[in-house]
């Protein structure tokens, strides 16, 4: 009796431990409940390079906090993919309209976001890009919007890295002559939306 006794506690001892491992294993697997690790640390990034010149980003990005606990899909301005969990979509338009400053788009910040479907850049006075083998990423970008910038249409080849691209929209900014030229477009398969 007292024997059975004792296995049972040890039993149930084992049984707790058991389900504290499963629990951790849980916790690591999903990591930070739900939002993938790279993913996390490439917005931590892009806050810190849309910060850096002085610029005060925990206004546009309040929640997106070094935490690692903390849940990248739950954070303003991001979406992710209900089922895989991943970053499909960025609004980041309005992150300066009290800023005078024209300033240069890094589009290596997008490296992370490899299911990326929709990137709002609108309203934000940038004047151009730079480092645009950033692009490269973005495989599954379909949705562009760099309206209400100071874009001009010096060098925007760089889009054409963007094979899934089926709206890019430059409305307000100072694309003068002809646009786009001719084969930019040329690797992208499906016709694209242009809103000029
Ligand atoms: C989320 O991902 C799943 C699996 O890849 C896909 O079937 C679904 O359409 C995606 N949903 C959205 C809203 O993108
Ligand atoms: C753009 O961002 C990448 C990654 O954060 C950095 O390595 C690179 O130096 C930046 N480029 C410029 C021109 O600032
Ligand atoms: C991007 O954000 C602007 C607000 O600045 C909004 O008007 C526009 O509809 C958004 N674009 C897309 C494609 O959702
Ligand atoms: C386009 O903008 C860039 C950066 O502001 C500038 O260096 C260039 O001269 C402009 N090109 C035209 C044709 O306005
Ligand atoms: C546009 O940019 C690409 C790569 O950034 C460069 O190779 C090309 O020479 C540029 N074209 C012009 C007309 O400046």
């Amino acid at each position: 009796m007292r024997a059975s006794h004792f296995s049972e506690m040890e039993l149930a001892n084992l049984a707790k431990w058991l389900l504290l491992g499963l629990f951790i294993l849980c916790v690591q697997i999903h990591g930070n409940n739900g939002c993938f690790e790279v993913e996390r640390l490439g917005l931590l990034d892009l806050k810190a390079s849309i910060g850096s010149d002085g610029f005060d980003a925990d206004h546009p990005f309040s929640s997106w906090v070094d935490d690692s606990l903390s849940d990248c899909c739950k954070w303003e301005r991001v979406t992710c993919n209900f089922t895989t969990g991943h970053v499909i979509d960025l609004s980041l338009n309005n992150l300066r309209q009290y800023e005078e400053n024209i300033w240069f788009l890094n589009l290596s910040m997008f490296e992370s976001f490899k299911e990326l479907r929709s990137l709002n850049l609108s309203h934000n006075r940038f004047g151009g890009l730079i480092d645009e083998k950033g692009f490269d990423g973005l495989k599954k970008l379909e949705i562009l919007d760099l309206s209400d910038n100071y874009f001009n249409n010096s060098n925007f080849s760089s889009l054409a890295a963007l094979p899934s691209l089926t709206t890019l929209i430059l409305s307000r900014n100072n694309m003068k002559g002809s646009f786009p030229s001719k084969g930019m477009f040329i690797h992208i398969h499906s016709p694209i939306r242009l809103i000029i």
